[in-house]
């Protein structure tokens, strides 16, 4: 092997695609002044795969890469690709200090017609490798993101959500000329239309507390410790959250399954999925950011795979928490109603119309302290430990009120096809 790259990030200049081995590099960083002192070592220009190089970053244009991976053979694809911002001019802040903004070579494109070929060209090729039952994830701003959606849907591609990024400290718009850009968007699409494909709807709903989740994300940008940096600058200007690549690959993936990037920057992606045992495989055309990527996700030791902690499709959802308070309102339990200690009816308490109980002795509390109090101070779960007759007289625990209250109440998020848009 040899070396037979050395990349400039100032002119542009695309390195041939090769499999990255390993690089020695010096490398500087410098607001519009990037130095790259480069000795890469790559094999012989990219072979055509027969199997997927997995957890590897491949170097080179994404489209040249991606063609020659074998087909079908991809579970999930998140691309973050160039926005095409048009930024020609520096942007500074009113004191004068400058905006980190996106202003490389990789973000300028000559016209939309241009930025539109090369997005229909990878979308192309992220298609072909994509199994009929993967998904693709695209983020993007009003720059861009309308004209790739076009495209996805022209290629057949079927659109399940659009979830927007809502960002808490979104980067004011400094010369007060328009609102502040505070929210991306991510496209979600499967291969085709009634494809099948992989939705951790359960798990989802467990990481929002119980309720379904929102296609409305909440979710700061990459700041503080998480953000790389190199000599105090940002090591990428457009480092993705984690937050956000890991509700990404958790919501659409299972342990062991592939996920792509085929813009992999920093190596974000590669990261999340690393820490959530799904395999990975990256392309970058920088070599700078090959570095930056392989360095950071070598240092992720995620913990061993367990399956009982990774694997979450059909996990049960958490059931929202109720307080029996919410059952006096629903009239499910009455005030002023008799429940039984473990279904005994020597030991009566009767509800207040407080939603605490009352024993005859005049000791008052909640299920759960009256309940250990008559326990003798054992633990006591008073949705379990009290009882009322129903109207056949049988005594139930409460539990089975606390059901039904759930059935009654489900969160306000309504299912797919009976949602009212307007
Ligand atoms: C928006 S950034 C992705 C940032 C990434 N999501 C992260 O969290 O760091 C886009 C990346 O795509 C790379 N890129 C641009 N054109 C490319 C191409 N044709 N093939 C492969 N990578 C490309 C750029 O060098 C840049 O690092």
């Amino acid at each position: 092997m040899k070396p037979n790259y050395a990349g400039s990030r100032l002119t542009g200049e695309k390195p041939p695609s090769c499999v990255l081995d390993f690089c020695l590099c010096t490398v500087g960083h410098r607001r519009g002044q990037t130095w790259v002192k480069l000795a890469l070592m790559c094999s012989e220009p990219l072979p055509s795969f027969t199997q997927l190089p997995l957890n590897q970053i491949l170097l080179g244009d994404c489209v040249q890469v991606l063609n020659s991976l074998p087909e079908k053979s991809v579970d999930l694809i998140f691309a973050d690709p160039p926005y095409n911002l048009q930024l020609r001019q520096p942007l500074w802040r009113p004191n004068m200090t400058r905006v980190d903004a996106v202003d490389e070579v990789w973000d300028q494109f000559d016209s939309f017609q241009a930025y539109d070929e090369f997005s229909s060209n990878w979308l192309t090729a992220c298609r072909r490798v994509l199994k009929d039952s993967g998904t693709i994830w695209v983020i993007g701003t009003y720059h861009n993101i309308f004209r790739i959606g076009k495209l996805m849907q022209d290629l057949g591609f079927w659109i399940l959500n659009d979830v927007i990024w809502i960002k808490t400290n979104p980067m004011p718009n400094f010369r007060g000329v328009r609102f502040t850009n505070a929210h991306e968007t991510l496209i979600w699409a499967s291969k085709f239309k009634g494809a099948k494909y992989t939705f951790n709807h359960h798990a989802m709903k467990n990481l929002n507390e119980g309720l379904q989740m929102r296609s409305d994300w909440v979710l700061p940008i990459c700041t503080g410790r998480e953000r790389l940096r190199i000599d105090g600058q940002k090591a990428h200007s457009t480092q993705k959250p984690e937050a956000l690549l890991y509700r990404v690959i958790l919501s659409s993936s299972k342990p062991g399954d592939v996920v792509l990037d085929p813009f992999l920057g920093s190596g974000t992606t590669a990261v999340v999925a690393k820490k959530l045992h799904r395999h990975w495989v990256g392309i970058e055309s920088d070599p700078y950011y090959v570095q930056v990527a392989q360095q950071r996700i070598a240092q992720v030791v995620p913990e061993p795979f367990d399956g009982q902690a990774f694997a979450v499709e059909g996990a049960k959802r958490l059931a929202p928490r109720v307080e029996f308070s919410r059952l006096l309102e629903a009239g499910l339990v009455r005030p002023g109603q008799r429940l039984f200690f473990m279904g005994d009816r020597s030991k009566a308490a009767q509800v207040k119309a407080d939603g605490r109980l009352r024993l005859e002795s005049g000791v008052e509390g909640s299920i759960h302290t009256l309940g250990k109090h008559l326990a003798n101070g054992s633990p006591c779960n008073g949705w379990q430990h009290w009882y009322y007759q129903d109207s056949e007289g049988r005594m139930q625990p409460i539990d089975v009120l606390r059901e039904q209250y759930r059935r009654l109440h489900k969160p306000c998020v309504q299912e797919e096809g009976e949602a009212e848009y307007w």
